[in-house]
Parts: C-alpha cells; sequence; structure tokens
C-alpha cells in the first residue's frame, strides 16, 4: 500500500507515468468512467479548501466511485478532541483511500502510520501540498510538451507557502530548472530550501521587485500572501498588497510566458490579467481534476 505525503515519494519516472495517465484521461474521459465502481473516497478536511476538495471529489465520481467526508473540522469527532490517529482507523473502516488536509504539519503523515488505506496529503499547514505540485508539473509539461530547462519566478509568500515548497521540492529533479524568488524580506523562501539548492547546485536568485526580472521568465507562480498563516493583523496588513500582477507589467513579460497561480487568488493578479492568453490557472485547475483521477487509480493499483 503507498501513500501520497510528498512530491518526493514518486520517482521522475513514475511521474511521467502518472502523467501518461493523466493525459490519457483527459482525452478518453468515458473509457474511466466505471474504473471505481463500488470505491469510496473520504476527503477530510480541517482546513477551508474549495479546489482541492472539490476536484478529488469531482475525480472520484468522474471514475464511478463515491464520496464521504467532512469538510470542517468543528463538524467532526474532532471538535470532541479525536485524534488524527483514531479518525484514520475509523475512516480506514468506510472508504478505500482518503484525503487529508489538515492545518498541522505532519498530521497526515501520522494518519498514515495508522492506516489500513492510502492517504493523501491534501496539504498540511505551511508544509507541503503534493497533489498541487501534480498539478502544476501536469500543467507545466501539457502546455509546454516537457518539464526543465526553463526559469521560473515564484513570487508572493515564500515562507509559509507549501505549494511553493512542494513545486520547489519538485523540479530540482528535473534538468536545467532556474529559480527566482520575489518576496518581500519578510517571507522569504525558508533557509532549508536555499541550503538545499546550494548543496545540489541549483542556481536561484532572490529579488524583491517582480519588474525587474519579468522579461527573463518562462513561468511566474504567483502566490497569495495568507492570512491564516500570519500571528498579527499588522503585519497582514502591511504585506497583503506587496505584489499586484496587472496589464502593465505582462507588457514586460516574455511573450510565451505563463502564469500559474495555485489558487485562491485575492489581489495579487489583477481580473484584467485573466484574459491574457498567457494566464493558464483556470486551465491549472482542470488539470488538477486529470491528475487526482490518475493518482486515485495509481494508488487503488486500478489499471485499465
Ligand atoms: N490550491 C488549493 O489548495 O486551493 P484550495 O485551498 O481551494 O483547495
Amino acid at each position: 500500500m503507498r501513500h501520497l505525503m510528498s512530491p518526493l515519494d514518486f520517482t521522475v519516472e513514475e511521474l511521467d507515468r502518472l502523467f501518461d495517465l493523466a493525459n490519457d484521461i483527459e482525452n478518453n474521459m468515458a473509457k474511466y468512467a466505471h474504473t471505481c465502481d463500488g470505491k469510496k473516497l473520504a476527503t477530510c478536511f480541517y482546513e477551508p479548501s474549495t479546489r482541492t476538495r472539490l476536484s478529488f471529489e469531482a475525480a472520484m465520481l468522474n471514475l464511478g466511485g463515491s464520496v464521504i467526508g467532512f469538510s470542517d473540522a468543528g463538524s467532526s469527532s474532532a471538535a470532541k478532541g479525536e485524534s488524527v490517529s483514531d479518525t484514520i482507523r475509523v475512516i480506514s473502516c468506510f472508504a478505500d483511500i482518503c484525503a487529508m488536509r489538515h492545518p498541522k504539519e505532519g498530521a497526515p503523515m501520522v494518519a498514515a502510520s495508522r492506516s489500513s488505506i492510502p492517504v493523501i496529503n491534501a496539504g498540511d499547514g505551511g508544509h507541503q501540498h503534493p497533489t498541487q505540485t501534480l498539478t502544476d508539473l501536469l500543467t507545466i509539461r501539457s502546455l509546454k510538451g516537457h518539464i526543465g530547462n526553463f526559469t521560473i519566478g515564484l513570487c508572493g509568500d515564500l515562507k509559509f507557502g507549501r505549494t511553493v515548497h512542494s513545486l520547489i521540492n519538485a523540479l530540482v529533479r528535473y534538468p536545467g530548472i532556474r529559480f527566482i524568488f520575489i518576496s518581500p524580506e519578510e517571507l522569504k523562501v525558508p533557509s532549508y530550501i536555499t541550503d538545499m539548492l546550494k548543496e545540489n547546485n541549483i542556481p536561484y536568485q532572490e529579488v524583491i521587485r517582480l519588474e525587474e526580472i519579468m522579461p527573463r521568465l518562462d513561468f511566474l507562480y504567483m502566490t497569495r500572501v495568507q492570512k491564516e498563516r500570519f500571528f498579527n493583523e499588522e503585519d497582514y496588513v502591511r504585506l497583503k498588497d506587496f505584489y499586484i500582477l496587472n496589464k502593465e507589467k505582462m507588457r514586460l513579460a516574455k511573450k510565451d510566458m505563463l502564469i500559474l497561480h495555485p489558487l485562491p487568488r485575492v489581489n495579487e493578479i489583477s481580473v484584467e490579467v485573466d484574459d491574457d492568453p498567457r494566464a493558464a490557472y483556470f486551465k491549472q485547475v482542470q488539470y488538477g481534476v486529470y491528475v487526482r483521477m490518475a493518482l486515485i487509480l495509481t494508488l487503488l493499483g486500478i489499471h485499465v
């Protein structure tokens, strides 16, 4: 039995197979419509979500399976003090696979250690968000034809942003990746990540102004300044509108640069950018469903 806690749980070759499957699903949905008949997915979300929970649910429904779960810790027995370990042992009696989001780093890992069904980390605190990374990689591969040999700018909350941490971890295994980290001083990427990049001789640069590096980027990965990760309101208010990508800044970008964003967005991408053909963030959401379908099939060991 396999779980998914980090994108590194799959080798690059396994990821290639997963993305091939996701692309086949994209092109032949009907072929997969009954592959999970009789199977149940449990979505245990202790933290708010729109995309991840609903795309997992859509993925399982598209495969012919069904879904149980909770979207709010307050409506589960966690509110009465039940531990994650006990909850997953109970869920294992009801479902075949579980996607779990939790505000505490490592909680899905604890669940996996006590589970008799595959557990997928659907985001744990500021740590990792592996299925968002699978979504990001599939989007890059599908829209550009390959992963590698590009400069990617990651902009916004690089300190608490679990999507950023997961994506960097995953991209270092591909050739010719150059990182540019764009953030205010207070939201810089953690040193354990820059140390890892130095150890592996992977080029990176840290800057504060988006405009100065815009012309060099092949991808711009925008992120939200996350109110829920701040300890005081004052810091959040000061930093929340630090970056706003608008049409004027887009004029500095390459003609084929792609904008990615895990979403939700607040103010960091002006809605006027949505009509720009380089805005790929809503396509990215659609790829999230295909890759989660492929992941469910893979972890359940279902071959089509
Ligand atoms: N990208 C992402 O994790 O979105 P949700 O918080 O809506 O699931």
